[in-house]
């Protein structure tokens, strides 16, 4: 798929972000253009779910702009719910309908929400649940599904929306080691798509592998926003080499051999 390669569909210009008197974000800037694939990486607690929260609109901001296709997020109340439509977000936990079948828990967005043809949406719902390895799980329940299985549904969940971006925040980090590669592949393939993402992760190779570019942080702030080749062979920070240095060489490397 041929894609627009200029065209900014996320703006987070200067943002900030507050619980009480503690800064949790602090003047984050950061564009994103359709197509790409930005990982962010940082110690825990660095503020990386409250940047994803703050961008489709889950969190209220202290200061600066979060404009999704040119609509000022935090200033759009009555179109949140369109923004949101448009933005999917898959976490660490898949919260799937425990009621519902693996096909009637990916139809109830689109159908229920989105108002779109039943029949339609139900062959879409389909073809997604067989492009990543479960047209047999269709009418399956999530109890019967492992832990990499729901994730994928959980993924196709939010894809059936037909969202224009993909926010991934730690989608395998509950998820025992042999499942963690059924899911990645299942983005690295997305990339290939073409789909813009903006993803979450530990997964070191794996961030090394699909990331168009890397952004770096540490306590509220973006140290560092770099090419994964870059930022992974020569960071240019020393909070970066010692985050770095805590994922070894022979992890990552083992790593790298799972992801690619
Ligand atoms: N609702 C909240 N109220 C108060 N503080 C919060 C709240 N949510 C998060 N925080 C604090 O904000 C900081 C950033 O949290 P956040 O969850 O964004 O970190 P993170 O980078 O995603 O960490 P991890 O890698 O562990 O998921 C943390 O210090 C956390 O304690
Ligand atoms: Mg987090």
């Amino acid at each position: 798929m041929k894609i627009n390669q200029k065209e900014i569909i996320l703006e987070i210009d200067h943002l900030e972000k507050q619980y009480e008197e503690r800064k949790i974000l602090n003047q984050v800037s950061l564009q994103v253009k359709k197509g790409e694939v930005i990982v962010i990486l940082g110690p825990s607690g660095c503020g990386k779910s409250t940047l994803l929260r703050c961008v489709n609109g889950l969190e209220e901001i202290q200061g600066g702009l979060v404009s999704f296709n040119g609509w000022n997020v935090h200033d759009n109340k009555n179109k949140i719910y369109e923004v949101r439509q448009k933005i999917g977000m898959v976490f660490q936990s898949y919260e799937l309908f425990p009621h519902l079948t693996i096909l009637q828990n990916v139809m109830l967005g689109p159908t229920k929400v989105q108002h779109r043809n039943k029949e339609e949406v139900k062959k879409e719902a389909i073809q997604l649940l067989e492009r990543v390895g479960l047209s047999e799980k269709v009418n399956a329940y999530p109890r019967q599904l492992s832990g990499g299985q729901r994730q994928r549904v959980a993924i196709v969940r939010a894809l059936c929306m037909k969202p224009e971006i993909m926010l991934l925040d730690e989608i395998t980090a509950a998820l025992d080691p042999e499942m963690v590669r059924e899911v990645l592949d299942v983005v690295l393939e997305l990339a290939k798509q073409g789909i813009t993402m903006v993803i979450v992760t530990h997964e070191m190779a794996f961030a090394k592998a699909i990331a168009d570019r890397i952004v770096f942080m540490d306590e509220g702030v973006i140290l560092e926003e770099t090419t994964p080749e870059q930022f992974f062979s020569n960071p240019s920070t020393d909070r970066a080499r010692r985050f770095l240095s805590g994922f070894s060489y022979e992890k990552v490397k083992e790593e790298e051999k799972v992801a690619i």
